[in-house]
């Protein structure tokens, strides 16, 4: 009924605009006043988290394109090796575990059998499994030895927005607690990164507020036969999710690359009026980044394309490039897909909508997969 979507049309939107305060209950306390972060139900010892030399991120779909995200980030602060697997290959492969491998399992339901089926294999092979979840009580988070669970409330529409959101916070959260127990980064560094973390739910207000542009964009997309994503570093999972939204809600062909991987194949894709999306990694502390992205935005106009340029407040030099600037407020880089990620949400809610398709019940998907 529309009283359960608050005033909104769909739950997806009334769930876009929940955001800010998933973000922030996800955060609420997990600090301590020495600066220490605090997860929840962690069975396994400091001791055992010192011990790990491996990490596998397993997930499926958008929970994935966060364990994607996570990697960028854990290898940074954290120095361990990371690797991130679709839970459907992972077993088959016969990945090298044992009990110095933690394996960080990300599910929003807690159901997803292809998930449970690779945390089992895991645990076999005597790994360590830590959980982020938002279901309570739920399968995964029950087998699992630690569990960090996302505080985002339920999520009823099939594609996941908040869901992820706060996967990526929980990812970061870990991420910040392994380098501090680690003693690879001080607890002022990591009290410095939470600060920026906890600025993000009204940055991502006031994005919220300014996507009558966006909404306007999707209409005019709505019968284009293709949409490509593009994005470099953090930017390259987010560009993943911005496609799979498009098809999972849209119905239409949309794929999202590795922006340097463009030049290796697919910018034959690109014809006169191929509408393609580009995720601009901020300026600060990643200039070199940032520039091989224009110069990728630039081959793409070259060969035609029309450009929708999600961009960094105050990063004007791409406006020249843009046929479509959409901008975001400032975070550091490793936080910048709690931003760009979400005007992709909006363009795929509001090109399904334009196409008139259901969008909180899309053809063919369920919201949790049970099956293998
Ligand atoms: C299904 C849903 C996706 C979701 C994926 C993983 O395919 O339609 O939106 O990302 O499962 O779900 P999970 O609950 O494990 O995060």
């Amino acid at each position: 009924s529309a009283a359960e979507k608050g005033g909104y049309e769909y739950f997806m939107l009334k769930e876009i605009a929940e955001q800010p305060q998933a973000i922030a209950d996800t955060l609420l306390g997990r600090l301590s006043d020495r600066g220490e972060i605090i997860l929840d139900e962690v069975r396994l010892t400091d001791q055992d988290l010192r011990d790990v030399d491996k990490v596998f991120i397993v997930a499926c779909g958008t929970s994935y394109h966060a364990g994607m995200v996570a990697k960028y980030a854990i290898e940074h602060w954290v120095r361990i090796p990371c690797e991130v697997e679709l839970a459907s290959e992972f077993r088959y492969r016969d990945p090298i575990l044992d009990r110095s491998t933690l394996v960080i399992v990300i599910s929003q339901s807690g159901e997803t059998m292809d998930t449970l089926m690779a945390l089992r294999h895991a645990k076999e092979q005597k790994a360590r499994v830590l959980a982020i979840c938002n279901t309570n009580g739920s399968t995964i988070p029950r087998e699992s030895d630690a569990v960090l669970y996302t505080h985002g409330g339920p999520e009823i529409a099939v594609a996941s927005t908040k869901a992820f959101l706060t996967q990526l916070v929980a990812c970061y959260l870990i991420g910040l607690h392994l380098a501090q127990i680690r003693g690879v980064m001080y607890a002022d560094e990591v009290a410095a990164v939470v600060e920026k973390l906890q600025a993000t739910p009204d940055s991502l207000r006031t994005l919220l507020a300014g996507m009558e542009d966006v909404r306007a964009l999707a209409r005019d997309l709505k019968t284009a036969s293709t949409i490509l994503f593009i994005g470099r570093h953090v930017g390259f999972p987010v560009a993943l999710e911005g496609a799979l939204k498009l098809k999972e809600l849209a119905y239409m062909h949309a794929e999202g690359f590795a922006a340097g991987e463009l030049k290796h194949g697919p910018i034959s894709l690109i014809d006169e009026g191929t509408p393609v999306v580009c995720v601009v990694p901020s300026p600060a502390g990643r200039g070199v980044m940032r520039d091989k992205v224009v110069s990728n935005i630039q081959e793409v106009r070259a060969r035609g394309a029309r450009t929708i340029v999600i961009t960094e407040e105050g990063d004007d030099s791409v406006k020249a490039f843009a046929d479509h600037l959409i901008v975001v407020p400032r975070t550091p880089t490793l936080l910048a897909p709690l931003m760009t990620t979400v005007p992709l949400q909006i363009l795929a809610c509001e090109i399904a909508a334009a196409r008139g398709h259901d969008v909180d019940q899309p053809r063919n998907l369920a919201k949790s997969v049970t099956v293998e």
